[in-house]
């Protein structure tokens, strides 16, 4: 737990009242001790001094749930490359490093640039970077931390080709498999073939293996896929160094994989409902909770929320209802404005009061993540610290 206990310390703290020290907001990489100093600057704050909407991370869950995903992953024989969509925090990210994972996946350049500022040194970006100005800025990355992408196409294979030429210092390109998501990626062994012995050719480049995002429920099947392709690629004589699947709601079945050797799971972090509505762990084990206001109640039946799709994103998920409130578990979110979320109250015997404040865990955290520039960090009651979201907003 000392790394986390690290984590809140590092960012300083005052009341919602009180003026906040930049230098104390500011993340310090690979300060994952607690400072004592910092420590006394969060006082004795409480979930209820919280102004609203606001995220609040719990850390004991986080950190049970960090644990967990790295237990069967390291058990599995693979190696943890956590997304980090999900937190956008560089020191989430030095916690799930210090746990064991190898380094970091991050969707976007942008993302993957303020995780290298957070310290993490081994990132992999699975995206098609296209165009001059993205390249240039992946040089960069490319310069300062290890730094593999994919392609799936021949067009993507050739920017990377002329804008990484230095064979003592190549980029690592793995080929995207389309293994049933239907989305990006190759969906024939020999169209994957084709682009390995393209980034093999170039002198800047590095063939660094597979990757797939398979559909939910469908990982055995995209992994028996993959360790056909792995196959065919090396009966062409290329060695496949890495197979990289991954995904939360089929993290706790990693142990029948046989071709993957890298998992990516995001969401396992903080969970949220569209996870436990997919069997992934209870409400128990979701760590991430926007603290909203009853601001009205208009009928007997009915409260309004200060918190709507700014703070808790529109994602339906195929759920009924924009979120969870563990104090009124039969309560549903019926609708979002922009600053107001409604609540149905009919089901509830017990029903919340104007003014009264309620957490409610989102339907998806990770889009929640995108929308704060801050999260505060507690344990119980107790609100220990905070951290920038460094890599929220970065869609470029
Ligand atoms: C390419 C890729 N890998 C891994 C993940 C992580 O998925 P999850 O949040 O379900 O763990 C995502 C999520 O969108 C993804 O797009």
């Amino acid at each position: 737990m000392a790394g986390m206990a690290g984590m809140a310390g590092m960012a300083g703290m005052a009341g919602t009242a009180g003026i906040l020290s930049r230098r104390l907001w500011r993340y310090h990489a690979g300060a994952c001790q607690m400072r004592k100093g910092d420590l006394r600057e969060c006082g004795t704050m409480r979930l209820k001094d919280l102004d609203t909407p606001c995220v609040v991370i719990d850390l004991d869950r986080a950190e049970a749930n960090l644990a967990r995903g790295q237990a069967v992953v390291a058990a599995a024989g693979l190696a943890m490359r956590p997304h980090v969509k999900t937190h956008k925090l560089p020191c989430m990210a030095l916690r799930q490093i210090a746990l064991g994972a190898v380094g970091v996946t991050c969707q976007k350049l942008g993302e993957a640039e303020a995780m290298a500022d957070g310290g993490i040194g081994d990132i992999f970006v699975p995206y098609n970077i296209l165009g001059a100005t993205k390249l240039a800025r992946l040089a960069a990355l490319h310069a300062r931390v290890v730094l593999s992408v994919t392609a799936d196409s021949a067009q993507t294979v050739a920017g990377y080709a002329a804008a990484f030429t230095d064979p003592a210092h190549p980029l690592a390109v793995l080929v995207e498999c389309d293994t049933g998501m239907g989305r990006c990626g190759v969906r024939e062994a020999d169209g994957a073939l084709a682009l390995a012995r393209q980034i093999a050719a170039a002198p800047g480049l590095r063939f660094g293996g597979l990757m797939s995002y398979p559909a939910r429920g469908q990982q055995s099947a995209a992994d028996a896929w993959m360790a056909a392709c792995v196959a065919r690629i090396q009966a062409a004589g290329l060695a496949v160094p890495v197979v990289s699947l991954g995904g939360t709601p089929d993290l706790m079945a990693v142990g029948g994989l046989r071709a993957a050797t890298e998992y990516r799971p995001g969401t396992y972090i903080y969970s949220d409902r569209m996870q436990v509505a997919f069997g992934h762990g209870t409400f128990d084990d979701c760590a991430l909770t926007v603290r909203a206001t009853v601001v009205s109640r208009p009928t007997p039946t009915r409260a309004v929320l200060d918190a709507g799709s700014k703070a808790l994103a529109a994602d339906l998920c195929s759920l009924p209802g924009h979120g969870h409130i563990p104090a009124y578990p039969q309560a549903v979110i019926t609708s979002l404005s922009e600053e107001h979320a409604v609540v149905d109250l009919a089901p509830c015997a017990a029903r919340p009061q104007i003014g009264e404040v309620v957490a409610v865990i989102p339907n998806h955290a990770c889009v929640v993540s995108n929308l704060f520039d801050r999260v505060w960090l507690a344990r119980g009651d107790a609100v220990t610290g905070a951290a920038d979201v460094t890599s929220r907003g970065r869609l470029a």
